[in-house]
């Protein structure tokens, strides 16, 4: 079987949130920000607006997308780092409003790589027979667990969430298209680099973010480049043939540092970080339904996806449209 994409959504909150308006809160300038990571602006959730509403909106606008209704799909995924509940998984609570009683509901939680660890895990999934129709989400509220008063963190990160839906089709039927390759890792080593301070067995609260920037983006460029790498090793194709690439959008500096190292012109990168910042596990779906949306990528298009982010985690699929 060939795990083939039939469609993506987005969505972002109304609210944006320009770097001069943080400017006013904390130590820092629109001038300090743009140049250090590209950002100019981010979209923050309204206050009763939740991670599964987010996730809701990007469900519905990838089905549209895709031309199927709900009761299509039997398998969800939702990467997220701020569910609505401790428990049930945040995909429970979607596949309820959205009135889905079959199948499987699971949440992944490898913080920025999760939508890249989410279509890896759906493509297994379907492979084994575990599903035949999936929808695999990236869903944050990350405002919800940011320290504002934190000037080295708060100017990073956005709310918002991406979805996409994965059909499985018979090889022989699938045109060459569908997700050729998967590549994730992870290393604990790296835990204290990127993480919350707080969580049910520890604190009993949801804690804010810790980052040793510097760390992280010193490990980044070579762990994104590796897996990269690997997955076109694996499937046999090389940057050359490469129509798309969808990076975690983190930081345009890390974007730019990793696009350098292999070789790809920059014509063919998709850049949202700076409108959207970083929306961990909704980087990479959002960017797609962008592209997708504009049509830059286009049915038949070698697409790359990569992300890297706390524990370390991170991951790369390539994916024939
Ligand atoms: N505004 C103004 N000054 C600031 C700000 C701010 N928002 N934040 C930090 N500074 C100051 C620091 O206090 C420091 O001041 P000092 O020299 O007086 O001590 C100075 O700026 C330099 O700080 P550094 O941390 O060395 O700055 P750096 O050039 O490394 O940039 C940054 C910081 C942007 C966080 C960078 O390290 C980075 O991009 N790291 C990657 C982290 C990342 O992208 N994380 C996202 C999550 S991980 C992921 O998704 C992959």
């Amino acid at each position: 079987m060939r795990s083939v994409v039939c469609g993506v959504g987005g969505y972002l909150p109304e609210r944006i949130v320009t770097n001069d308006e943080l400017a006013k809160t904390v130590d820092t300038s629109d001038e300090w920000i743009q140049q250090r990571t590209g950002i100019r602006e981010r979209r923050v959730a309204a206050k009763d607006e939740t991670t599964v509403d987010l996730a809701h909106k990007a469900a519905e606008a990838a089905l549209s997308n895709a031309g199927m209704t709900a009761q299509d799909i039997d398998l969800i995924i939702i990467a997220t780092t701020t569910p609505d509940l401790t428990f049930p998984a945040a995909a429970t609570l979607l596949q309820n409003r959205m009135g889905i009683h079959h199948g499987i509901a699971l949440d992944i939680q490898a913080v920025c790589s999760g939508f890249v660890y989410g279509v890896a895990t759906a493509d297994s999934y379907l492979k084994n027979n575990l599903g035949t129709c999936a929808l695999v989400i990236g869903a944050e509220t990350f405002s919800r667990i940011l320290d504002w008063q934190d000037r080295t963190t708060c100017v990073l990160f956005g709310d918002g969430a991406g979805a996409m839906v994965l059909k499985a089709v018979p090889e022989a039927e699938a045109e060459g298209r569908g997700v050729l390759a998967n590549r994730l890792r992870a290393d604990g080593e790296h835990w204290d680099k990127l993480y919350v301070d707080g969580g049910p067995s520890t604190t009993g609260t949801a804690g804010y973010v810790r980052m040793q920037g510097r760390e992280v983006f010193r490990h980044a460029v070579g762990m994104i480049s590796d897996v990269v790498e690997g997955a076109f090793a694996d499937s046999g194709f090389t940057v050359d043939d490469l129509d798309w690439f969808v990076p975690h959008q983190a930081n345009r500096r890390i974007i730019d540092g990793v696009g350098k190292k292999l070789n790809l012109p920059a014509e063919k990168v998709v850049v949202t970080v700076d409108r959207h910042a970083n929306t961990s596990a909704a980087s990479v779906p959002l960017a797609l339904s962008e592209a997708v949306g504009d049509g830059r990528i286009k049915r038949g298009d070698l697409v790359m996806l990569e992300a890297m982010g706390g524990g370390f985690t991170w991951g790369a699929s390539l994916i024939r449209w």
